[in-house]
């Protein structure tokens, strides 16, 4: 017999409640880390300020900003052991997100103490996965261009690191900063599908490095995080200011998604995409290349006349990343090196005050079926 419930069934578990956070809070166009608007901290606060912040629940002091910093930074190359499994892993025809999420699986094979469960093997493993995402998906673009991996540089910020693992060039002083901006919109956002897959393995007391590969496999979809590059590639299609406004009605017209538009929370606008905009319209100016703002712009203004959808995180990101120079298939990775300080975050939450998740679901199928 099978068991029915009262009430509807959530699929999406749209209006589910499900744990308390205080991590980040979506209060209707307002995001808040820990209590401070994104605003604010995007524009006073570098990147690695954030990070304390998220895991320690206050901004560092000049002191524990150096600690932090100097943790990060013992983290941030990739051992030999762990470069010459890398370089086993197929690049050709493979996503970075799916070699990312078999990287960090590895980097977790080359951690013999993946499985402590205390505090203070938590903490470390914190700061080896957050520093070492950014050298992973740089060493990604490395090898499959054939090119060597690139170390880290001491005594610069996450931000730069990055950029100068990916690239082998040192950048300027204002991608830099725009780049670290990028980190801090990303790094966390309330319940989201890939903290919240993070958050059940957790639950189950798997370790540490699992809930990481659970959410880098979440943020892999084009619902999630895989939407900043789909919308890239859409604006390439696009081509020209002059096609945009046909383009996208069509595309409406045919019950197509527009990526980078809509919000499961968001319907009164996402914070970050505005402070996305200004940045994507002074890079793609930097760049040499304004049409990619101003076609984003003919989009958003026709999905918001036609649809009556706003831009999420993920639209003006793309631009801002292909003013860098930055790989389209890349962007979702990038997501994954802000994101995961988010992830540690919700994983060290859930461990504190863990109850497994183990929801029930409304059986449709047969049944009285005899053999
Ligand atoms: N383009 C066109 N229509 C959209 C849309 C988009 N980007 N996002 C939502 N809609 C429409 C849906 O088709 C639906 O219309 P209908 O009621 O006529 O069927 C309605 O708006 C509700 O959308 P729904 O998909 O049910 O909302 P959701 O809360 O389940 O999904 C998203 C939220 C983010 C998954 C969804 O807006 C989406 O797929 N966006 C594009 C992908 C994206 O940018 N993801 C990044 C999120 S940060």
């Amino acid at each position: 017999m099978a068991e029915t419930y009262d009430g509807a069934v959530d699929r999406g578990l749209e209006g589910v409640v499900a744990c308390t956070t205080a991590i980040s809070s979506i209060v209707d166009a307002t995001l808040t880390y820990r209590g401070y608007t994104i605003e604010d901290l995007a524009e006073k606060k570098s990147f690695e300020e954030v990070v304390y912040l998220l895991w320690n629940n206050k901004l560092p002091s000049d002191s524990e900003l150096t600690e932090l910093k100097s943790k990060l930074e013992k983290e941030a190359g990739l051992e030999p052991g762990l470069i010459a499994t890398l370089k086993t892993l197929p690049t050709e025809n493979v996503h970075p997100m799916a070699w990312l999420r078999t990287a960090a699986s590895a980097m977790a094979l080359s951690d013999s103490s993946a499985d402590d469960m205390s505090k203070e093997d938590l903490w470390r493993k914190t700061y080896r996965i957050t520093s070492k995402m950014g050298a992973l998906v740089a060493a990604f673009h490395r090898l499959r261009n054939g090119s060597e991996i690139v170390p880290p540089k001491a005594g610069k910020s996450m931000a730069w690191n990055f950029l100068y693992m990916l690239n082998g060039v040192e950048p300027d002083a204002e991608t830099e900063k725009v780049f670290d901006t990028c980190l801090t919109l990303h790094a966390d956002h309330e319940l989201n599908c890939s903290a919240f897959s993070a958050r059940v393995t957790t639950s189950s007391l798997s370790d540490v490095y699992s809930s990481v590969v659970s959410a880098i496999g979440t943020l892999k979809g084009p619902l999630h995080g895989g939407a900043n590059e789909q919308v890239m590639r859409m604006l390439k299609k696009i081509e020209t200011v002059e096609n945009a406004k046909e383009w996208i009605k069509n595309a409406l017209a045919n019950k197509e998604k527009v990526m980078g538009f809509g919000h499961r929370v968001y319907k009164n606008g996402d914070p970050r995409a505005k402070i996305l905009r200004k940045m994507s319209e002074s890079m793609t100016k930097k760049s040499g290349e304004p049409q990619w703002y101003e076609i984003s712009k003919v989009i958003d203004d026709t999905v918001q006349s036609e649809k009556g959808l706003l831009p999420n995180v993920d639209f003006y990101s793309a631009t801002v990343y292909y003013s860098m120079g930055i790989p389209l298939d890349l962007y979702t990775p990038i997501f994954a090196v802000s994101r995961v300080s988010g992830w540690l975050a919700h994983i060290l939450e859930q461990y504190e005050n863990n109850r497994i998740y183990r929801p029930r679901g409304e059986y449709t199928g047969h049944t009285h079926l005899k053999i």
